[in-house]
């Protein structure tokens, strides 16, 4: 590969980077969900995960390898560290891959080489080199990122990037580690390697920055004036602290804005040829399926897939739109997928139709998965009138949802009201498959809820987060609940969808609980688990 590619490569770290925000682990099936649905969005780059980091990781990163890493899908990326073991894992979990890919690093900057690793800036040039040479000897595709690049002195970064280079490195990716840099800057350290790194064209340049002071996706948009071809990015920007580079945002920037980029990548000003492989149909859909199962909400000011990106509320910018789109909307909303709330089911409507329709909104569903949706489409059917297409996805996500399921709702009745003490019944059903039945007087319903359900759980947690939103306007919209909860320092997430918000309610607390409990018994010993299962 050389540097001269005409276009983006978009190298997705949801799954990595992204993950490790407070509260977003996901299980293996979910971040199956995700690689398949990022595979649809067209990312050139999955990283799935860090092999080594621990069993779960490794798996996730095989099973991705296995199922997304198809001849003519995504490269398939594991993280490394510039260590043996590290780099071995991934290997080993990338095996399945028919495109895969060694990510390895290792920090080069003073502050960090003083005080996190201690050692010289000439025993961090040798196992950089040593390792992308190891990693080399399992794939051809390595990429090496030299971490807190832009607090490393130029003249070693340069050094190093040329050593990697010659090692076999096809990608140098150039981290922005802890948000600290400007635009303008950014677009300097990427002129300064490309001017001053021998042997750069023999490597794509890419870059990974993060959003402490909200300046990531700028950057990286200067460092692709100024060479870089690869972006590495999250969905939603969720990701370590202030998150990652929004892939949404990069996306539909270049997108948006192709006739001032295009001359940076050697094509014509009015060329109408997109500048990534992204399919920006499918943009919205992946927001809301990585929010749904990250817990990780968006806020409603979010650009591009915010709730109020595209609603426009003052009377003047009203009156323009209606006159000519144009006036106040520089993109389209079906650009990202967002289509006008069709209605298109009812309850009358039968299975396949629910068949057609899922297929339509690009859900590929399993026998198992579409039946189990289509009871559910039944039951909210009954209740609503008609069902839009935001409705369908909210029922489909909810349910294909890969939270463990231990406890189960099997019923939740409330009795709240101006001159009543909020009081709530709960049964759930445990893993062993008793039904436990219990009930407490709480501030409000909710309250009430997850007080009786703390009762039969039994395990202590603080709720941390409580958020309602409605998916459609109307009075008998789905209401869709995440909640997060925090058990010692670990966070834990849970969404569900219903009609009923405080159903809905008592589902996500339990899908979080669930998550928690299911942690509890990975941490404990083989015969401490197989003891109680008894
Ligand atoms: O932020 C960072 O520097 C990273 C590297 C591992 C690329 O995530
Ligand atoms: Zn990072």
């Amino acid at each position: 590969m050389t540097n001269k590619t005409d276009r983006i490569i978009i190298f997705d770290t949801t799954l990595r980077d992204g993950e490790q925000c407070p509260g977003a682990t996901l299980n293996i099936d979910e971040k199956l969900v995700i690689a398949k649905q990022l595979a649809r969005l067209g990312v050139d780059v999955i990283e799935a995960g860090f092999a080594f980091a621990s069993p779960g990781d490794f798996e996730a990163v095989k099973k991705i390898a296995q199922i997304v890493g198809t001849e003519n899908g995504p490269v398939v990326c594991s993280l490394a560290r510039a260590i043996k073991a590290d780099i071995e894992a991934a290997a080993e979990a990338l095996k399945p891959a028919v495109n895969a890919r060694i990510h390895t690093f290792i920090s080069t900057s003073d502050i960090h080489l003083e005080y996190q690793l201690r050692k010289s800036r000439a025993e961090v040039l040798a196992i950089a080199q040593e390792m992308v040479a190891y990693a080399k000897s399992f794939m051809t595709d390595v990429e090496f990122s030299p971490m807190d690049a832009a607090r490393t002195d130029p003249e070693f970064l340069y050094q190093v990037l040329e050593a990697v280079i010659a090692a076999g490195a096809t990608t140098v990716n150039i981290p922005d580690t802890v948000g600290y840099t400007t635009p303008s800057e950014f677009g300097a350290i990427i002129k300064g390697i490309i001017e001053n790194v021998p042997n750069i064209d023999q490597a794509i340049i890419s870059v990974h920055g993060h959003n402490d002071l909200g300046l990531a996706v700028a950057n990286f948009l200067e460092a692709v004036k100024n060479g870089a071809r690869q972006l590495e990015c999250t969905i939603n920007g969720i990701g370590e602290r202030a998150g990652n580079a929004s892939l949404e945002e990069l996306v539909m920037a270049l997108h948006v804005r192709r006739q001032y980029f295009n001359p940076y990548l050697g094509r014509p000003e009015e060329s109408q040829e997109s500048l990534t492989n992204i399919d920006t149909r499918q943009i919205y859909k992946t927001s809301r399926l990585v929010s749904n199962l990250t817990g990780m909400l968006v806020q409603p000011n979010k650009a591009i897939v915010g709730a109020n990106a595209f609603a426009h509320e003052s009377g003047i910018h009203q009156d323009g739109v209606l006159k000519n789109k144009l006036t106040y909307e520089i993109m389209d909303a079906q650009l990202i997928g967002l289509t006008d709330n069709q209605i298109v089911l009812g309850k009358h409507s039968g299975r396949n139709a629910f068949r057609t329709r899922l297929k339509e909104l690009g859900f590929e569903l399993s026998d198992t998965e579409l039946n189990k949706a289509f009871v559910r489409f039944k039951e909210v059917a009954d209740k609503k009138k008609e069902i839009s297409d935001w409705d369908l996805e909210a029922i489909v996500n909810d349910e294909i949802q890969q939270a463990p399921d231990l406890f189960r709702v099997e019923l939740v009745q409330v009795s709240c009201g101006s001159n009543a003490r909020p009081t709530a019944t709960v049964t759930l059903r445990t893993p062993e498959g008793e039904e436990l039945t219990d009930a407490a007087i709480g501030t409000g319903p909710v309250d009430a809820v997850y007080k009786a359900i703390n009762r039969v759980v039994n395990v202590p947690n603080e709720l941390i987060e409580f958020s309602v939103q409605s998916v459609t306007a109307g009075i008998d919209a789905i209401g869709e609940v995440t909640i997060r909860l925090r058990y010692e320092s670990k966070v834990f997430s849970g969404h569900a969808a219903n009609t009923d918000i405080i159903v809905a309610s008592a589902q996500a607390y339990v899908n979080a609980l669930n998550r928690l409990y299911s942690s509890l018994q990975s941490q404990k010993k083989p015969e401490e688990v197989s003891a109680q299962k008894v």
